[in-house]
């Protein structure tokens, strides 16, 4: 996976590629490199790490092409060997790849008979071998002739050393663009690479190839034939990002979420009536929907497992939280009947991307909900909403969470009004309710003290479970995430009730366990299991909306709605612990922020 870059044109394309680089490094960042074509020759620079490393390594280099990459290790670790671009043997082509070649172990087997060197452990390797052993002297014929035996997702940027006005290149199931500036030609994994620089954009299709020049973009389709694109409407100039004074990414995001959920709430909710023009169904088509599915991965399927719960509730059907790379295999039975509810942040996620596909092939009805405007999701889906919570740099999501919880909350109780299982009284009550969910939040945020203090207490811990129920579980499964992804603490969640049945044998003087029972319906059974926890010398801690019941209290609100309230003690508990343990806590090692290999 990873994110992939290129520039031909008239300025350098250092600063361009590197510029480029470190917006795509949500994509990965376990190494980054580049290859451009200087005194007739390919040379490559790369780095083990993120890619503003590669500044001063680049210093005095000056070419007008080239093409970059930034890793997600997922074949070989994170070292510069296996760093992109890769040389072929002949050091005639450069080639920076995301993606994965499933077949490249057997191509790879046939290239060594040939006395083919490979110098990584990479997949992505094989394909610049592949191309020197097919070169004729034409560039594109075999790049086309190259991919047809490929199996597997891709975007490849390709230069060649006897083309050194020239970069190709190719998808198949994983994103590229392309896009024409004052002085060059752009490709990218993702428009928000190239948006500042680019006036036109293009978007290449599965097996599309396109040819690079300083003032011409060429694209053929697999066959060799000239194709005519449509420009890709974009407002996106990327986003100003910064720490505003915060120390990481992560806290400044945690306290914008009251701005995240207010901007998303904004642009649905007018004179206190929902409005999704997005969704354009009939009444009889809303009311044909008999099950509802939220497909999604990470903490996005936390909003939809919040999604499903709310779904069976007011909207009346049934309703499932699916996690992508699992609906994506397990042949779903789905209909256009059902209405399939796609969460993602990036919009990139190579499995939600899938799931997504799979649910049109089924014909379902299709909601995507995004953060990032032309992303594949967005693209690729008929309606989308937008949450407006900004651009998101930590890598472990905050305000873009909160803002889908934003989003799905209103979605249902629109379905839920207009099939009639709620009366306008019903919604109005949620309604002003949800309205006053970023005041309550920002309570939290304003005293912070005790969250800290009791921060320190929860490395000291052999085991850490989260429990919940209901609405109160979903939570319990994001707390647990973030503690896991930015604290490298392992821990588990639970469903309150579930905890018996096996996992209580692990409860001992050693063992926290963080409790949510802010919920009226299931209080006092979550305080039954809390005196379960302590019989067994168990240590708790927690988070209610009751002040007798609660170390950490937080705002009264309605049961469904405590979401939105519950999640932010859990975020700043992670980011305290990971603060103090000196974690890399926008960069979590292993980690990146859009997945975009399954
Ligand atoms: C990665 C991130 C998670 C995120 C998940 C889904 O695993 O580390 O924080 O929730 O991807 O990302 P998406 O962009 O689809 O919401």
């Amino acid at each position: 996976m990873c994110g992939i870059i290129g520039y031909v044109g008239e300025e350098n394309s250092v600063n361009y590629l590197i510029d480029g680089l470190e917006k795509l490094e949500y994509r990965g960042y376990d190494s980054a490199g580049f290859a451009v074509i200087n005194n007739k020759e390919i040379k490559t620079i790369k780095t083990v790490g993120s890619p503003q490393l590669l500044y001063e390594k680049a210093s005095k280099i000056v070419a007008n092409i080239g093409i970059g990459h930034t890793r997600w290790a997922t074949h070989g670790p994170a070292t510069l060997e296996n760093a992109h671009p890769h040389l072929s043997n002949n050091g005639l082509f450069a080639i920076v790849h995301n993606g994965i070649i499933e077949n490249y172990n057997l191509l790879k087997q046939e290239l060594l008979k040939k006395n083919y060197e490979f110098r990584s452990d990479t997949d992505s390797e094989v394909f610049a071998q592949l191309l020197e052993e097919n070169y004729n002297g034409d560039l594109k014929g075999t790049v086309l002739r190259t991919i047809s035996m490929l199996e597997g997702s891709y975007a490849f940027g390709i230069i060649c050393n006897d083309y050194p006005d020239t970069i190709v290149c190719v998808r198949n199931q994983s994103p590229l663009f392309v896009g024409k500036s004052e002085d060059g030609t752009f490709l990218s994994s993702d428009i928000s690479a190239i948006s500042d620089n680019c006036n036109r954009i293009f978007r290449l299709n599965d097996r599309e190839i396109g040819i690079l020049k300083i003032d011409s973009i060429k694209v053929y389709d697999s066959e060799g034939c000239r194709i005519k694109k449509t420009e890709v409407k974009t407002k996106i100039k990327e986003q100003n990002s910064n720490k505003n004074g915060y120390e990481h990414y992560m806290l400044k995001e945690i306290y914008e979420q009251p701005t995240a959920i207010r901007n998303t709430l904004t642009e649905i909710i007018k004179n206190n009536t929902i409005v999704f023009k997005q969704i354009n169904w009939s009444e009889d088509v809303i009311k044909s929907i008999n099950n509802v599915r939220f497909i999604a991965c990470g903490s996005a399927y936390h909003a939809g497992m919040v999604g499903a719960y709310l779904t069976e509730e007011f909207f009346k059907r049934t309703a499932k939280a699916e996690i992508a790379s699992e609906f994506r295999y397990k042949n779903p039975h789905i209909d256009e009947n059902t209405l399939a509810v796609i969460i993602s942040q990036s919009g990139e996620t190579a499995d939600t991307l899938a799931a997504l596909r799979i649910a049109k092939q089924k014909n379902a009805k299709i909601i995507s909900i995004v953060n990032v405007e032309n992303s594949s999701i967005a693209l690729e889906s008929d309606s989308v909403i937008l949450t407006k919570a900004g651009k998101e740099t930590a890598v472990a999501t905050t305000k873009a969470y909160s803002a889908q919880l934003a989003v799905i909350y209103t979605l249902i109780l629109h379905l839920a009004l207009i099939t009639k299982n709620i009366d306008n009284n019903t919604a109005k009550l949620f309604i002003d309710e949800l309205k006053s969910i970023p005041n309550k939040i920002e309570e939290i945020l304003a005293n912070t003290k005790s969250i800290l203090e009791l921060s320190k207490t929860i490395s000291e811990h052999e085991y850490i479970c989260f429990i919940g129920r209901c609405y109160g579980y979903c939570t319990a499964m994001e707390g647990a995430l973030k503690l896991k992804e930015i604290s490298y603490i392992p821990c588990d969640a639970y469903a309150a009730g579930e905890l018996k049945h096996g996992t209580i044998a692990l409860i001992d003087d050693n063992s926290l366990v963080i409790s949510l029972s802010s919920a009226k319906e299931t209080k006092s059974k979550i305080q039954s299991n809390i005196e379960e926890i302590t019989a067994r010398k168990g240590n708790v801690l927690k988070i209610s909306s009751e002040k007798d019941l609660a170390d950490i209290v937080i705002p009264n609100s309605l049961d469904n709605l405590y979401p939105f309230l519950e999640v932010i003690p859990l975020q700043l508990l992670a980011y305290y612990v990971a603060n103090e343990k000196g974690c890399s806590i926008d960069k979590p090692k292993n980690l990146a922020k859009s997945v975009t290999v399954e």
